[in-house]
């Protein structure tokens, strides 16, 4: 879905865009959610309603700056240098939209968007099941009132940190509740304390010090994650 104000400027875009051959590697990401209002990739885009291929965006992407690529509703093109954090990965057949300028490729679908990089990694959150701990959401915390109580450790310090590292010293320490907090920071409970609650994901979007490919909450942000059966609060 568009921006309407912008169509038309964007319609005469790729007419004049030089598109110069490259030799950076593009590869697929995956389909992921979008929405007009909060835009996944929302550095620079294009539309074309007869020219949109997966080639056209990287290279309108590329020469730009951008590592990520993403094509939607047959006929949008996005960059970012980043998955912004209201994205999620979506069933794979929800992007199935043929490209406008090439009907061989998919270019999307409806709110949904197909999604290339340079393979530089950028982070996204570690949604999975962690060792037995889900992922429950991005929550508020503060300074004077922990929502994880118990500070811990993993091996190498903060610098180490990443999300697996900080559910296996929660386990060690026999809590059902670990979260992780400004990149290095990890935290144990057996329950929120406090009345904390989830916040806007976009807050915990601290890159993990031990692996940039994933995010450790952010400033007064916890990405926490639960043993199911304990777990109160629902994403
Ligand atoms: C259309 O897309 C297919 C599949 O990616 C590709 O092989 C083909 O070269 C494209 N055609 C043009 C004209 O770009
Ligand atoms: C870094 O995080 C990503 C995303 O969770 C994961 O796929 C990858 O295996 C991790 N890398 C290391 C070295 O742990």
């Amino acid at each position: 879905m568009r921006y309407t104000s912008t169509t038309l400027i964007a319609a005469v875009l790729p007419c004049i865009w030089p598109f110069v051959a490259t030799a950076t590697s593009w590869h697929y990401e995956g389909c992921y959610t979008d929405t007009v209002g909060l835009r996944t990739l929302r550095q620079n885009f294009f539309y074309s309603s007869n020219g949109m291929s997966i080639e056209a965006c990287e290279q309108f992407c590329e020469a730009g700056g951008y590592s990520l690529a993403g094509i939607e509703y047959s006929d949008e093109c996005y960059c970012d240098t980043t998955l912004r954090m209201t994205a999620s990965q979506a069933d794979g057949s929800t992007c199935f939209m043929p490209c406008s300028g090439n009907t061989s490729e998919v270019c999307g679908g409806p709110n949904r968007l197909s999604i290339y990089s340079t393979g530089s990694s950028y982070p996204t959150t570690n949604d999975d099941t962690v060792n037995g701990y889900a992922y429950v959401g991005c929550v508020s915390d503060s300074v004077a009132a922990r929502t994880l109580s118990s500070f811990a450790t993993v091996e190498g310090g903060a610098d180490a940190m990443t999300v697996s590292a900080c559910i296996a010293a929660c386990k060690a320490q026999g809590h059902s509740y670990a979260g992780v907090e400004y990149g290095g920071e990890c935290w144990c409970d057996d329950q929120l304390e406090h009345g904390a609650g989830l916040i806007d994901q976009a807050l915990c979007s601290s890159p993990c010090r031990g692996n940039f490919s994933e995010y450790c909450g952010g400033s007064n942000a916890l990405n926490v994650y639960a043993i199911p059966s304990v777990a109160t609060l629902s994403r």
